[in-house]
């Protein structure tokens, strides 16, 4: 299909998208075309006016008193809006830190309740942070870290394992793995599972509680819109919580923080993963941009992202592949997260270079441009001028 047809085609599926109308929710540049929210969300218009609220009535006017008013709840309450994003029950997440802190809490949680094993099983190309937190919690219990690729994981758990951990959707080449296989596999030999779902919150559904999964972390500033470097989620089963003892166990994880006790006693339930002071600001950006998820299916939303990026790969393969670019994502699009990645050997140059013209992508070494297309957003046309622009390179 030439470029003219496949934008009159585009235009048609953005007619008839159900979907289509959530993209006035965010304050996208004119003129920019976004295909990097597997990074960094948008500006949503609710942001800007909860934050605005919040400076000039909770923080200037209210001052202190809006900790009990308001602040106070604000960690169960945006973690009960996270919940069904992820398929949690009501008050089995919540809103703190960040990713890689919440990882650290659920580990040595983990760790805690499977003291009698010497192994962490972790995929070797997971994201970075994710396999530094566990280098570091494998050396404070003297475990032995196995750091295996993903489609090595289940083979890699044995009984000497006590907490497998690796990331839903792969954050080069968007690849999901099987949660299914590899939390049975785990829960068989009785160790304990962690999913990043750093790349799935907002994007791609999930079934915390129908899985059985024990941990979940993830991200609070990609798909979720949250902003630069909103707060991060961390989900705990019922089953595990009242025996979930985490590392960092500050005032905010006490059962009564403003008796301010010197011994520390756990919170009953999910308020045990917190550690200290709320990030206010972020929190409410957050909380505000998490408003566009009340009115949406997360069946549509996946069924659109799986569209935006079929279309992508469609047309990589009539116009990009011959020019060097490679498809460096699953084509199958039920194993594809919500990017595609290609691989490119100028790719730096040329993701640099669209920016500049306001085509924002992303780029990661050796040679990977990724592309967010986040149904929330981004058009079918979107995706074309995007290809359009990457075929004239
Ligand atoms: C899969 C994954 N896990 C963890 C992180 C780290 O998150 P944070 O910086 O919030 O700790 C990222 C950041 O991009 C990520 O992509």
């Amino acid at each position: 299909m030439n470029l003219n047809d496949a934008r009159t085609l585009a235009r048609d599926l953005d007619a008839k998208d159900p979907l289509a109308s959530l993209r006035s929710h965010f304050d996208i540049p004119e003129g920019t075309f976004y295909f990097d929210g597997n990074s960094l969300g948008p500006l949503t218009f609710r942001s800007r006016e909860v934050l605005h609220r919040t400076i000039e009535f909770e923080w200037r006017e209210r001052l202190i008193r809006s900790w009990n008013e308001d602040w106070l709840a604000m960690p169960a309450r945006v973690g009960n809006l996270i919940a069904p994003i992820i398929g949690a029950a009501q008050d089995t997440v919540i809103c703190a830190d960040n990713t890689s802190i919440n990882l650290h809490k659920a580990l040595m949680a983990a760790v805690a309740l499977r003291k009698d094993r010497s192994e962490i099983v972790v995929d070797i190309n997971n994201f970075p942070s994710d396999i530094y937190i566990a280098q570091s919690v494998a050396r404070q219990h003297h475990m032995k870290l196995v750091a295996v690729p993903a489609d090595e994981i289940i083979g890699a758990i044995n009984t000497n394992t006590a907490v497998v951990t690796a990331t839903h959707v792969d954050y080069r080449s968007a690849q999901i793995l099987d949660v299914e296989g590899i939390t049975k596999v785990t829960h068989s030999h009785g160790a304990l599972m962690v999913w990043d779902l750093a790349h799935t919150a907002g994007a791609v559904p999930f079934e915390a509680a129908a899985l059985d999964v024990d941990f979940a972390v993830g991200c609070g500033y990609k798909y979720l819109n949250g902003g630069p470097g909103a707060p991060a989620f961390i989900y705990v089963a019922p089953r595990l919580l009242e025996e979930s003892d985490q590392p960092l166990q500050g005032w905010w994880a006490h059962a009564v923080p403003f008796e301010f006790e010197v011994g520390f006693r756990p919170a009953e339930g999910i308020s045990r993963f917190l550690t200290g002071t709320a990030n206010v600001l972020s929190m409410k950006s957050l909380e505000a941009a998490l408003e566009v998820f009340d009115s949406i299916s997360l069946g549509k939303l996946r069924e659109k992202s799986m569209g935006l990026s079929t279309l992508f790969i469609d047309l990589f393969d009539a116009h990009l592949a011959a020019k060097g670019f490679t498809l460096e994502s699953p084509r199958n699009p039920v194993s594809r997260g919500s990017h595609v990645a290609l691989g490119f050997s100028d790719g730096k140059a040329l993701v640099e270079a669209m920016s500049a013209e306001g085509i924002i992508a992303d780029f990661r070494p050796p040679n990977l441009m990724r592309f967010g297309f986040a149904p929330l957003y981004n058009s079918h046309e979107d995706v074309v001028t995007l290809v359009e622009r990457l075929s004239a390179y």
